[in-house]
């Protein structure tokens, strides 16, 4: 069993992505070419974004719009301790400070209740990620950012493409949205990727530019920049995956709800989805004890499983002198849970196949 089934995908889109590279490969504009600007206006008109920027990744993704919000040295950004590293990353690549607030116990994501007090003076933007493919409270984090000059709000969406808050989609709630095209995330190239999405038109600007090595045109830098743009190749893939991808966030959606039936039938502990918003489950996670036994166990079945995360960003070695503030509910969820095979092709068979195989690993 595989934990993100990337060939059955392949061999369902094989066609459209073969001649989509083959496409590519005979225009030879292998850097921008027609395929970044295609993409780029079918996912403006899928998020409802006025812009969308590709670039190489999610973490440049995340970089440069901090760049384009003119990120300084000692800056503070309010973010979550419970995520991939890049959330954190990119924040003190800028001279800034990551101020890490603590998560909800049930979804992981960042408990809005607790950003006010973590907000000083320094504070420049509320960096908020949408976790294991499921949006924070981002209409309680607006309200905040409002009452406080109008802080920016970027939405780390990099697991959350195709997931809905309130009926709006995820990428388009905010100052700025950030996903990425990592091969396994639930849009995903075959290489890296990603894209920015904004409906201010300043930022979009500022953004397009500094992907580029802040050229406004050819030589002229006008600002600091990065050679952040992403390959018209794995632009082509993305658009030809676009092609199903209404079903497939249909799918996970679906397989998502049968997961959490099979856990609660089973008395499984697993993380909550909010009734305001739908997840595109990038992660199905369970919560276990002795999650390292269990993981071997599972293993033996056959079964493979992953952590996502272990140690929160502020008990990492490379943030502890930066940002020490405890965060005991991060802490927690980080000795507990365990995300389990999930992708748009998983058979509902092999889904209770797994939860069979994790309810005896329990036992
Ligand atoms: C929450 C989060 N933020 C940022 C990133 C960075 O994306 P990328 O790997 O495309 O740089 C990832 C992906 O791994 C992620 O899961």
């Amino acid at each position: 069993m595989e934990f993100i089934d990337l060939k059955t995908q392949y061999a369902a889109l094989q066609g459209s992505i073969n001649t989509r590279m083959q496409r590519v490969l005979d225009h030879g504009q292998y850097i921008m070419g027609p395929e970044v600007a295609e993409l780029e206006a079918a996912l403006a008109q899928r998020t409802g974004a006025r812009h969308c920027i590709t670039v190489s990744s999610g973490t440049e993704a995340l970089l440069i719009s901090l760049m384009a919000l003119g990120l300084q040295s000692g800056d503070e950004v309010i973010t979550t301790p419970f995520t991939f590293a890049a959330t954190a990353e990119v924040i003190v690549l800028l001279g800034g400070r990551p101020v890490f607030v603590d998560v909800e116990p049930d979804t992981g994501l960042i408990d809005a209740a607790r950003i006010e007090a973590a907000i000083t003076p320094r504070t420049r933007a509320i960096m908020p990620v949408s976790l294991y493919g499921q949006c924070a409270d981002m209409d309680a984090i607006h309200a905040i950012a409002a009452r406080h000059g109008h802080l920016p709000v970027i939405e780390d969406a990099a697991q959350s493409l195709g997931a809905q808050y309130r009926g709006r989609e995820s990428g388009n709630l905010s100052t700025f949205g950030c996903t990425s095209f990592f091969p396994s995330k639930p849009l995903g190239c075959y290489g890296d990727g990603g894209a920015i999405f904004t409906s201010d038109d300043a930022l979009a600007q500022a953004c397009r530019e500094i992907r580029v090595h802040g050229q406004s045109k050819r030589y002229t830098h006008t600002r600091v920049g990065v050679g952040g743009r992403m390959d018209t190749l794995q632009c082509a893939i993305v658009l030809a995956k676009l092609e199903r991808f209404d079903w497939e966030v249909q799918q996970r959606l679906a397989l998502g709800a049968r997961y959490n039936q099979l856990c609660d039938a089973a008395g499984i502990a697993r993380m909550v989805q909010r009734e305001d918003r739908t997840s595109v489950f990038a992660q199905y996670t369970v919560r276990v004890a002795n999650r390292a036994q269990v993981q071997d166990r599972l293993k033996a079945a056959g079964i493979p499983t992953a952590v996502h995360y272990p140690v929160p960003l502020n008990r990492q070695p490379a943030y502890l002198e930066l940002c020490s503030t405890p965060t005991p509910v991060a802490d927690q969820l980080a000795a507990e849970v365990m995300s389990l095979p999930m992708s748009a092709d998983l058979p509902p068979a092999q889904q209770d196949a797994v939860v069979q195989a994790l309810q005896a690993a329990l036992a």
